[in-house]
């Protein structure tokens, strides 16, 4: 059987190419696998144009240790982190400042409602013990795009460090260093850059990150360790994901050649709109506003429909060759599609149409949501 299509937002599906990258083992001493190294922190250094103010320190592990080890390494342990929340990755940042011993403060959002840049400056203005900002770009709970540009500003305004987990649009929306004002951008390899899950990376300001030393909670967490070794001996201060990296050198060279964050960023919206206006064809509607939509993962209303089960409809959609994603709110039945990997709007159409031959196969007849 062929392999599904992931509609899901990393893992994902990655290209041939970047696949067969993977088909060669790697001593992690060498100097050739030390060059990739090299040449992955430099290249992403470059998508937010942060060459020259910023350092790459790559991590192992899934998108959330980046996430943990960049706060864990950028807050002093006296800080106090600002957290906006208007979804499920928003909270994680929250959880992990709780669990790491990282004093917190949240400002809550409903999950279809953009984080407003105005808010935080009320909240800065009022409680000067804040010291970071941390904010999720595009909140993939929902598919929801906050106002990085503007919160940046806002932070850097009051002199606030200011954190972005960017895992899920780092590669497609556009970051720019130069005019946004951040601290540390973090990015997984298994996300927009189409590369193969098993890495995160961190761009961090490089005068920020010279005096981060001593302040991570964990040994594998530390940022600063683990640039400092890079820095000295090109190499990866523990064993290095080999395979995972070289996907990445070859997926970021398929990046390159697409024509960088505006020509991938450019694709995802046309596999959006042709998913948005595929489902609503069919009578599914979508959870947020189009004006606040990102072009990464749409979540859609569960049908009313007593024979709408999700279960089932998964694994008929998946037999049609097609993996969705579960719904991640609580206040209704949902299921989300990712409109990122590598493919373009032909896939979008014939995935609505495997949906469309599902609803009949389930015998589904009300497709809209229960109000
Ligand atoms: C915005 C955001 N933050 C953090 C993560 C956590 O990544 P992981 O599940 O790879 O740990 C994800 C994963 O999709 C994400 O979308």
């Amino acid at each position: 059987m062929k392999a599904p299509i992931l509609l899901t937002p990393g893992p994902l599906t990655t290209s041939r190419r970047t696949r067969e990258a993977m088909l060669r083992d790697w001593g992690s001493w060498d100097v050739d696998f030390n060059r990739i190294t090299g040449r992955i922190r430099a290249n992403l250094l470059k998508i937010i144009h942060g060459e020259g103010t910023h350092e790459c320190v790559p991590l192992q592990g899934s998108g959330t240790f980046a996430v943990e080890a960049a706060i864990g390494t950028i807050v002093p342990k006296n800080g106090h982190v600002l957290v906006p929340v208007n979804g499920a990755y928003c909270q994680r940042i929250a959880k992990i400042c709780k669990y790491i011993g990282r004093r917190f403060s949240t400002l809550d959002y409903p999950e279809s409602a953009q984080i407003r840049a105005a808010d935080i400056e009320r909240r800065l203005a009022e409680d000067p013990s804040v010291t970071h900002v941390a904010l999720a770009h595009c909140e993939t709970g929902t598919g929801i795009l906050n106002p990085l540009a503007e919160v940046a500003q806002v932070a850097a305004r009051h002199r606030k460090g200011m954190i972005v987990d960017a895992m899920s649009s780092f590669g497609a929306i556009e970051i720019d260093a130069r005019t946004s004002p951040v601290d540390a951008v973090i990015g997984a390899s298994g996300k927009c850059l189409e590369g193969v899950p098993g890495m995160g990376f961190i761009l961090i300001r490089r005068a920020v990150l010279e005096k981060c030393e001593g302040n991570a909670h964990s040994l594998a967490m530390d940022l600063y360790d683990q640039w400092m070794y890079m820095e000295k001996t090109t190499q990866w201060r523990f064993t290095p994901p080999t395979h995972v990296v070289a996907a990445l050198d070859e997926a970021i060279r398929q990046f390159e050649e697409e024509g960088g964050v505006a020509a991938r960023g450019a694709r995802y919206a046309k596999n959006c709109d042709q998913l948005i206006s595929g489902m609503q064809a069919l009578g599914f509607s979508s959870f947020l506003p189009r004006a606040v939509q990102a072009p990464i993962i749409v979540t859609f209303h569960a049908p009313a429909d007593p024979a709408y089960e999700f279960k089932r409809f998964y694994s008929e959609v998946k037999q049609r060759g097609y993996i969705l994603y579960p719904g991640k709110l609580t206040q209704a039945e949902t299921f989300r599609i990712g409109c990122i990997g590598h493919f373009g709007p032909d896939v979008m159409s014939s995935a609505v149409a495997a949906i469309a031959d599902t609803v009949k196969a389930m015998g589904i007849t009300r497709i809209a949501a229960a109000a």
